[in-house]
């Protein structure tokens, strides 16, 4: 079984639930606490072990190649001031040379059309999908997790948590057959439901292992909905043929491409932080007027 080494993000969306922050400005690199939103997400994909990069931008997203490469002055400036631990953490946080890629999608054709650019940089292996306005708050990493059950299974894999059953029209939801299970076999894949009608409450969370398989389908693909290369079309065609499982996660998700997921995240992960919780707690407490 081919180990899993690569991770795609594709960050050539246009952001547009998010304006005017995302007119010059990704929305993947807006903050959560004092990280970037993207710098969240390669956390997670090094955690789990993946070690080149490989990044879908587009027009405007420069700023994103500029922030996991090395800014000298800025290191030196530092050393300089004898700011040690704020540099080891830039460094920490660099990811290795020729550990990324950058290609742009020139159009913003949809997420399967992102995925497909991807093609010749994975190459004929399996790889790692993470949208990265999706977070993922957990014990363990989302990915790691996932390739473990990868590890074990082999075929692709797709990250899912529960949402209320009224909200199931939202998302898209898998058909598994024990939903309570850590890893389930899929029998079937439904984009936004019509209310009531959900084969279950596990929804899709952004985070994906598939086979280069994949690849020869996104070529083939008509657009679909929104007039977008759709990768659940893809991925239901794949399906016919290839096992799918759902690795079901039990933290919690926030889509920071929605302003209530972006500020929900943001309190989550101050609250998870020694150095910020105690005092935050107290702000946002006068705040709410909670005392
Ligand atoms: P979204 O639909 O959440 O992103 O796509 P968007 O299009 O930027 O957002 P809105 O709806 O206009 O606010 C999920 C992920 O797929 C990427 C986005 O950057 C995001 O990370 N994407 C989407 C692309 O890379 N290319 C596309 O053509 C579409």
């Amino acid at each position: 079984m081919k180990r899993i080494r690569k991770a795609v993000f594709p960050v050539a969306g246009l952001g547009t639930r998010f304006l005017p922050a995302t007119k010059a400005m990704p929305k993947e690199m807006l903050t959560v606490v004092d990280r970037p939103v993207i710098q969240h997400v390669v956390d997670e994909a090094r955690a789990a072990g993946i070690e080149h990069l490989i990044f879908i931008t587009g027009r405007n997203k420069h700023i994103i190649e500029d922030h996991f490469d090395k800014q000298f002055e800025l290191e030196a400036t530092l050393r300089g001031r004898n700011k040690l631990a704020e540099l080891a953490a830039l460094e920490r946080d660099t990811p290795p040379a020729g550990g990324t890629s950058f290609t742009r999608q020139q159009e913003p054709l949809g997420l399967g059309h992102a995925v497909w650019c991807a093609r010749d940089i994975v190459g004929n292996e399996p790889f790692a999908l993470l949208l990265p306005d999706m977070l993922h708050l957990g014990v363990k990493p989302c990915l790691a997790e996932m390739i473990e059950a990868y590890e074990a299974k082999g075929g692709n894999h797709i990250g899912v948590y529960p949402v209320a059953d009224d909200e199931t029209h939202q998302y898209g939801i898998v058909d598994v057959a024990g939903s309570s299970d850590k890893v389930a076999k899929i029998a079937r894949m439904v984009e936004k439901p019509a209310k009531g009608t959900a084969p279950s409450n596990l929804a899709i969370s952004g985070r994906y292992i598939l086979q280069p398989t994949i690849f020869d389908l996104l070529e083939k693909q008509e657009r679909g909905a929104g007039g977008e290369i759709q990768l659940t079309d893809s991925m239901l065609e794949l399906a016919k043929t290839e096992a799918f499982h759902a690795v079901r996660f039990d933290g919690r998700v926030y889509d920071t491409g929605s302003k209530l997921g972006f500020l929900s995240a943001n309190v989550a992960y101050a609250m998870m932080r020694a150095d910020i919780a105690p005092d935050f707690r107290k702000a946002i407490t006068e705040i709410l007027d909670l005392r």
